[in-house]
């Protein structure tokens, strides 16, 4: 038996991964840029062990769904065939935040997955190939493998997709405040919505003005521009949330206190206060501000009618492994609870 731990946060999007050019790879149809988000972090520990039958995925504690169970040995498949083994694993992976609500679990989860299941069965990856490897589980999960602020180069092929960070966390103390306007399971899962993504006749639009946008945003950090983030942000925001509507199955992950949150921090920005919003595919909103007016804003954002919770998270360290065997069960030591 070989087991391994390892811990990752989540990212947050400012230019949008939607659609690919291949769906099974994952190859994306344009680039993205994010923010990892320190304190907000899923821990799992693999194990592969020659007297299992077929891979086990337990996440907070539970058995998974068979779908969760599927997409995992998916991505073993893959990892033991390049690994050259056919033993199955016990997955067991644990998230302090709340999951499938738009706050990328999948991206922490796969990146953390990657890296405990390639320390376990004795895969060594450089940092680029890991990030390859976690985008087969999760395409943004590529982006929580670097450090602080990630772009994923979108590549022509699996060999050169993947993310490296532009900027170091310490680089700029930004701080996103997610407002949480609903803890439920989203409808459509990202997978889904990645699929009918180029049924929307805006999608072409958005992906032929990406590369502009990368460079805004990439600028914008560089220089610390934070009213220059804001506006790219908030139009690459705009620009993925209009092609999810005009998809076929149209997809509005906007719920009215979604809307509420939107026009309260477009009234703050008017109002001269540094604040910008970026939605991924859920309804919950990410309100980003310089982290000297972070508490201000979440308090305002409290005040909401509708959001039923404020979580704050300023840019976030690398996926890393964790030392020895450390159990999952110790997880909250390292990623207490939010709440
Ligand atoms: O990695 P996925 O398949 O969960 O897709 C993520 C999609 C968005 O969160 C909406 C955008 C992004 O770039 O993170």
């Amino acid at each position: 038996m070989t087991t391994a731990s390892a811990q990752a946060n989540p990212n947050i999007a400012f230019i949008k991964y939607w659609g690919n050019r291949d769906d099974a790879l994952r190859l994306p149809a344009n680039g993205s840029i994010s923010m990892n988000l320190d304190g907000l972090c899923t821990i799992t520990g693999v194990t592969f062990d020659p007297d299992l039958s077929a891979d086990h995925l337990i996440i907070n504690g539970i058995a998974a769904s068979e779908p969760a169970r599927r997409r995992v040995q998916d991505f073993l498949d893959h990892l033991r065939q390049m690994a050259g083994t056919i033993l199955y694993a016990r997955v067991d992976s644990r998230s302090n935040f709340p999951i499938g609500v738009g706050i990328a679990s999948s991206a922490s989860a796969f990146a953390a997955l990657s890296l405990a299941a390639c320390a376990a069965i004795g895969l060594d990856l450089s940092p680029a190939e890991l990030s390859r490897l976690a985008r087969r589980g999760s395409g943004s999960a590529c982006r929580s493998i670097p450090s602080g602020f990630v772009e994923w180069l979108a590549g022509a092929e699996d060999v050169d997709s993947y993310a490296v960070s532009i900027a170091p966390p310490e680089h700029w103390n930004l701080i996103d405040s997610i407002a949480v306007v609903n803890r439920g399971h989203k409808g459509t899962t990202s997978s889904e919505g990645h699929r009918t993504a180029w049924s929307s006749p805006l999608q072409e639009a958005r992906v032929a003005g990406a590369s502009r946008r990368l460079q805004s945003c990439r600028r914008a950090i560089q220089e610390r521009d934070f009213a220059s983030l804001a506006d790219i942000m908030e139009l690459d925001s705009n620009l993925m949330h209009a092609v999810m509507t005009t998809s076929t199955p149209g997809l509005i992950y906007y719920l009215p206190a979604t809307l509420a949150v939107i026009q309260a921090v477009r009234r703050w920005r008017e109002e001269g206060l540094p604040v910008g919003y970026t939605i991924d595919a859920g309804p919950n909103v990410h309100v980003i501000t310089p982290a000297e007016y972070a508490d201000p804003v979440a308090e305002r954002i409290r005040g909401i009618q509708g959001v039923v919770q404020v979580i704050c998270a300023g840019p976030g360290s690398p996926a890393r492994l964790l030392r020895g065997d450390y159990p999952v069960s110790n997880a909250p030591e390292r990623c207490p609870s939010l709440e």
